[in-house]
């Protein structure tokens, strides 16, 4: 491990029982929300996660803070192992590691004022020292997220969304974290002020050296804050690579499919370029597809291969790695894209 990374993720797993039965005691399979992701996000950066609803982002992040017990793999923060640590250790290195979820009005207790509920933290960690000092952190982390002092004495309900999502990342902030796994931090919120909440996430980065793992189901949302971007579809990662290499050379034909959704404001380009559409559903996540998980939707699924044999995530260029068998002939034009047939398209 070099010293400029932060987290290790390595080959974690998250399969969630099936039970079944009067009593729930019957286990009959599993989901496999997060089936074997290795990626590391380095101090500094802003590592996005992107990928469709249900293909396991929220549950790989959550195995990071190990707020959900990982089914295999491990996580190294900062050298340590953070799957083996438990009592007071976890609770120790869980101060480091805080999240910030879509939803501040169902993440913030609404009988709580904002004093409490940034307070809380400070007090679980040890970092409430005294009521003075601790009424200057206060008025600095409102500072910081843009808030006034006023806001201290106030109610969830008494704020706008992006105002309540400012309360949700001064509270991840309370704690001093170094990393902040922010997840869809923005989608609750109108388009008019997700630019602001993300602008602000960007100024803190600078201003408190932190590192984020920013999930998002719109590479659109995830592209100007990223430094890297790491796609998932259906619990592994598919492509990883710096975001500007991703926008401009995508190889994977899912993460290719994902960028020919976003709308190009040029209307000359918007009307030439090539719109990739996936045919049929997403397969669930508690029945797998065979081989590459994307074959039954890839528009360049190949005889050979595709639906046997698993690709690893490889790397094919300096930072760049994708999971895909044909990766270099699809880049090269060799193969092209072909019809899907929707009897392929099962799960
Ligand atoms: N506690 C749980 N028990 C059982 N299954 C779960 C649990 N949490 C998540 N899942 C399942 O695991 C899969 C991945 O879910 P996850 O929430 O991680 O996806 P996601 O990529 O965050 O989706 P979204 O974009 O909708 O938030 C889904 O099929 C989901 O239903
Ligand atoms: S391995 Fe085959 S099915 Fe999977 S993405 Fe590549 S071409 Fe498509
Ligand atoms: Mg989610």
């Amino acid at each position: 491990m070099t010293d400029d990374v932060l987290v290790t993720v390595d080959d974690i797993k998250v399969h969630f029982p099936i039970k079944r039965g009067v009593l729930l005691d019957r286990t009959v399979g599993h989901v496999y929300a997060v089936d074997g992701v290795s990626l590391q996000v380095r101090r500094g950066e802003t590592y996005g996660l992107v990928g469709e609803s249900g293909c396991g982002k929220t549950t790989l992040g959550r195995a990071l803070l190990r707020l959900v017990e990982p089914t295999g793999g491990s996580v190294v923060f900062d050298g340590t192992d953070v799957s083996t640590l438990k009592g007071e250790d976890l609770r120790r290195m869980r101060r480091r590691m805080q999240m910030v979820f879509q939803d501040p009005m169902s993440s913030l207790d609404p009988r709580q004022s904002v004093e409490s509920l940034l307070v809380e933290g400070m007090r679980a960690h040890g970092l409430d020292k005294g009521k003075q000092a601790t009424h200057q952190r206060l008025k600095e982390l409102l500072a910081a997220v843009g808030l006034p002092e006023s806001a201290l004495r106030k109610y969830p309900h008494e704020f706008s969304g992006g105002q309540r999502q400012r309360i949700g990342i001064a509270r991840a902030l309370a704690v001093e974290p170094d990393l902040i796994v922010a997840d869809e931090p923005v989608s609750a919120l109108d388009v008019s002020v997700q630019a602001q909440v993300l602008n602000l996430l960007e100024e803190l980065q600078d201003e408190f050296g932190l590192t984020y793992l920013v999930v998002a189901h719109d590479l659109a949302v995830v592209r100007h804050i990223s430094d890297r971007i790491g796609v998932m579809y259906l619990g592994s990662l598919v492509e990883e690579a710096g975001s500007d290499e991703l926008y401009e050379r995508p190889m994977h034909p899912y993460t290719k499919a994902l960028l020919s959704a976003i709308p190009v404001p040029d209307p000359e380009v918007e009307d030439t370029r090539e719109q990739i559409l996936l045919t049929g559903d997403l397969p669930s996540p508690a029945n797998p597809p065979s081989g590459c998980r994307f074959h039954t939707r890839c528009p360049w699924r190949q005889p050979a291969r595709c639906d046997t044999e698993r690709p690893p995530l490889r790397e094919v260029g300096s930072g760049h790695r994708v999971a895909c068998h044909y990766a270099e002939e699809i880049l090269a034009g060799t193969i092209t894209p072909h019809e899907v047939e929707p009897e392929l398209a099962q799960s």
